[in-house]
C-alpha cells in the first residue's frame, strides 16, 4: 500500500518512527514498506523529502504545511468555542455550494477510530421542502407506539405536530434552516467528531447549526424516511441543520462547573 520513491528518500527513519503498526523500516539506507497498514496517511505527511505515497487515497489531495495558517490563538479558539450557540433561526437566504463543500471536507478530514473513513454524509438542500413535508407526514403516526417507549419524547413531539399544525410556519423541527446534514457511521463517535468538526467549519463560515437529537431519533424509526435519505446498514449518528443565522449573540452561556477528576 505504501510505495517509497528510493531516490527522494534521504533514509532518514522519520515515517519509520511515526509509523502505528511499525510497518516501515530502513534498509540500505532507505525506507523500506511492509503490508501491514491501515492507510493513516502519517509516513506521507512526516516526510522530510515527500517520498512517500499511498496511491491507494488521492495523493493529489495531499496539502504542504504552512506555518503561516496556524495563527489560532489559544484563547481566541477557546473564545470561538464558548460563543457557538445552537441556532433555532434562519434567515431566508441560500447556503452556497462552496461553503458545503468546505463543510463536508472538515467532516472528511475528521480522524476515524482504526482511520476507518466510513462515514456517510446526506445533504438535503435543493430538496429540503419536500423532505421536511415527509417527516411532518410521518410524525403524527410514531406518537403512538412512542408513548410507551418515551413517553416524555412522544409528549414533546405531539405538541410539535400539534403546533404546526395550528400553524405549519411553525416548525421546531427545521426552524426554517436552509440545509439538513446528516451524518450515518458505524461506530457513532466517528460520526460525532465528524459533525462537531462541521459544525466548527460552519461557524467559520459565518453560518449557524443546530444538532437535532430529535430529527435523529425520527428519521431512525422511520422506514419511509431512511429509505427517502438513502440511509441503509449504517445508522445515523447525528442530524444537523445548517443556515445563515437570524439571531446574534451579545455573550457566551454560563455552563456548569466543569466535572473533572485530576489526579
Ligand atoms: C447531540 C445533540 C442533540 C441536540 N438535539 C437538539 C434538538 O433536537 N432540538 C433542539 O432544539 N436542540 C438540540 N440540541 C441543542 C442543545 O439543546 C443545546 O446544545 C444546549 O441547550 C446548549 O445550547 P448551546 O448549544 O447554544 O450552547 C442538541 C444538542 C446536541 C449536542
Amino acid at each position: 500500500m505504501v510505495i517509497i520513491n528510493r531516490e527522494a528518500c534521504v533514509g532518514c527513519g522519520a515515517c519509520v518512527r511515526d509509523c502505528l503498526l511499525g510497518n516501515l523500516c530502513l534498509k540500505e539506507k532507505k525506507a523500506a514498506a511492509g503490508k501491514r497498514c491501515i492507510g493513516c496517511g502519517h509516513c506521507v505527511a512526516v516526510c522530510p523529502k515527500g517520498a512517500v505515497s499511498l496511491p491507494s487515497w488521492d495523493m493529489a489531495d495531499v496539502e504542504e504545511y504552512e506555518k503561516d495558517r496556524f495563527s489560532i490563538e489559544p484563547e481566541n479558539y477557546l473564545h470561538a468555542v464558548k460563543f457557538r450557540r445552537s441556532i433555532r433561526s434562519y434567515e431566508e437566504k441560500a447556503v452556497e455550494r462552496e461553503k458545503l463543500e468546505r463543510i463536508l471536507q472538515a467532516g472528511r478530514y475528521t480522524p476515524t477510530a482504526a482511520n476507518r473513513q466510513a462515514c456517510r454524509f446526506y445533504v438535503v438542500q435543493k430538496e429540503l421542502s419536500h423532505w421536511k413535508e415527509l417527516v411532518w407526514q410521518e410524525l403524527p403516526g410514531m406518537l403512538e407506539p412512542l408513548r410507551e417507549a418515551a413517553p416524555a419524547m412522544a409528549a414533546r413531539f405531539a405538541e410539535f405536530v400539534e403546533e404546526h399544525r395550528e400553524d405549519p410556519k411553525r416548525d421546531s423541527l427545521f426552524f426554517g434552516a436552509d440545509v439538513f446534514l446528516a451524518v450515518a457511521a458505524d461506530e457513532v463517535f466517528d460520526g460525532g467528531l465528524a459533525a462537531c468538526n462541521m459544525e466548527n467549519m460552519a461557524v467559520s463560515e459565518g453560518l449557524g447549526v443546530l444538532y437535532s437529537g430529535y430529527l435523529t431519533r425520527i428519521i431512525g424509526r422511520s422506514r419511509v424516511l431512511k429509505e427517502w435519505l438513502g440511509v441503509s446498514e449504517k445508522p445515523l449518528a447525528c442530524c444537523m441543520l445548517l443556515g445563515y443565522p437570524a439571531v446574534r449573540y451579545q455573550r457566551t452561556a454560563p455552563r456548569k462547573p466543569a466535572d473533572i477528576i485530576w489526579k
